[in-house]
C-alpha cells in the first residue's frame, strides 16, 4: 500500500530543539484557532526554516487523546489513549497535554521564533503545560554522562520503526509519540563508580561501546528496553534532548520516543518502572525522576495540512504575528 507523507519525525539528530506541550482552553473559538493553525503550520515552518535551509527546522505536531475527539471526531487512530500512568518500583506520571509541538534546528534562534509564531497564533486559546529548550551536550551525550540515541534505528529502519501502514490504513502515516520529562539526581549519580553507571545503563561511558550480553546486569538500561516480539526487535525512535536550569539546581533529560504503535514504548516503560521479571527494574529511575508523561498522535502531514479551519475567527495575535495576515494560499 501507499502510506501518506509522514509529517518529518525521522529527522536527523539536531543541536536544539523546543518541547512544547499545551491544553487547549474550553470553547469553539478555541477549537477554531487550533484547527485554523493546523493548516497554516507547514507554512509557518518554512516562512521560518527558508531563512537558514542548512538550520534543517522542523515542525511535528501531535494530538491527545481527548483532543483528538474534540477536533477530529471519528474515525480516530486505533491505539490512541492518554498516557497511562505506572506505579512500580518508580512512577511514570501521567501529565496534561492536548498538543505538542517538537520543534527541530541546528539553531536555537530558529527553534524559538517558529514557537514564538505558534504560540502568538494560539494565545488565547491554549494554557502552556510544559515548555523544554534542549541542547546538544557535547558529544550527543546526556547529562548523565553517556551518548544517547547510538542504537537509534536509520534510514528505512527508521521509518519501519515510527510509521503507522496497512494496520491502519485511515492514518497510515502518522506515529505515536510518547513525552516524558526527567529530573537527575545529580549529586547521587556523580556518587556511583563509573563501573556501577555502566552496570546500569549497559554501555562503556567513555567510549560508548555496548557491553557484551554475557556481562551486561539483567537490569541494565538497554537490556530492559529491548523487546522483541516473534523473534524480531521492536524499535523505536528517540531524540532525547538534555536541558536544565544550573542556577536552580535542575539538570535534566526531555525523553522523546516515536513509533507506529504505543505499545512497545509502554512495554519498555513497564519493564523500566515495574521491572522484568518485577523487581527487577531500572536503576536509571533512582536517579532520574519523571515528573511528565503524555501521549500523542501524529498524523500525517497531509493530514494537518487540510483541517478545516471551521470557520471561527482568526485571533488578533495570529494576524499581527506576521503582519501579512494568513499563511494559506487563496
Ligand atoms: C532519564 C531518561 C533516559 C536516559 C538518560 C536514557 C539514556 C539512554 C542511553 C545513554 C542509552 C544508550 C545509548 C543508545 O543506544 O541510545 C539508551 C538506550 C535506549 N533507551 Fe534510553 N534513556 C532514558 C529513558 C528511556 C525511556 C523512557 C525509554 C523507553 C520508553 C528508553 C528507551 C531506550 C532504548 C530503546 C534504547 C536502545 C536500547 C538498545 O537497543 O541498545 N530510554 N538510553
Amino acid at each position: 500500500m501507499t502510506v501518506d507523507e509522514p509529517q518529518p519525525v525521522v529527522a536527523g539528530l539536531t543541536s536544539a530543539a523546543i518541547f512544547l506541550v499545551v491544553t487547549v482552553k474550553p470553547g469553539a473559538e478555541h477549537d477554531a484557532a487550533v484547527r485554523a493553525l493546523c493548516g497554516d503550520l507547514a507554512a509557518l515552518r518554512r516562512a521560518v526554516g527558508f531563512r537558514d535551509l542548512d538550520a534543517r527546522l522542523s515542525c511535528v505536531t501531535g494530538f491527545g487523546s481527548d483532543a483528538w475527539d474534540r477536533f477530529f471526531g471519528a474515525p480516530r487512530p486505533k491505539d490512541l489513549h492518554p498516557f497511562r500512568e505506572i506505579r512500580g518500583q518508580h512512577h511514570a506520571v501521567s501529565t496534561p497535554g492536548d498538543m505538542l509541538f517538537h520543534i527541530r534546528a541546528m539553531r536555537m534562534d530558529l527553534c524559538f521564533e517558529l514557537a514564538t509564531h505558534i504560540t502568538c497564533r494560539l494565545r488565547d486559546s491554549v494554557a502552556t503545560t510544559d515548555e523544554v529548550h534542549g541542547f546538544k551536550y557535547f558529544d550527543d551525550r546526556d547529562l548523565l554522562g553517556f551518548v544517547d540515541g547510538t542504537e537509534n534505528p536509520v534510514e528505512r529502519a527508521a521509518f519501519e520503526a515510527t510509521v503507522v501502514g496497512d494496520e491502519d490504513a485511515v492514518f497510515s502515516g502518522g506515529s505515536y509519540v510518547i513525552v516524558q520529562k526527567y529530573l537527575h539526581d545529580m549529586a547521587g549519580w556523580n556518587a556511583l563508580p563509573v563501573q556501577m553507571q555502566e552496570r546500569i545503563i549497559g554501555r562503556m561511558k567513555l567510549s560508548d561501546i555496548e557491553q557484551a550480553d554475557v556481562a551486561k546486569a539483567s537490569y541494565a538500561h538497554n537490556v530492559l528496553t529491548n523487546i522483541v516480539e516473534d523473534g524480531e526487535q521492536l524499535q523505536i525512535l528517540r531524540d532525547n534532548m538534555p536541558f536544565g536550569d544550573a542556577g536552580k539546581g535542575e539538570f535534566g533529560t526531555y525523553f522523546i520516543g516515536y513509533a507506529r504503535s504505543p505499545r512497545r514504548i509502554e512495554q519498555m516503560l513497564t519493564n523500566m518502572f515495574v521491572g522484568k521479571p518485577p523487581g527487577n527494574y531500572d536503576r536509571l529511575l533512582d536517579f532520574s525522576r519523571a515528573v511528565t508523561g503524555s501521549l500523542f498522535f501524529v498524523p500525517s502531514s497531509a493530514f494537518l495540512e487540510n483541517v478545516p479551519a471551521g470557520g471561527g475567527p482568526m485571533t488578533p495575535a495570529a494576524e499581527g504575528s506576521l503582519g501579512i495576515g494568513s499563511l494559506k494560499s487563496p
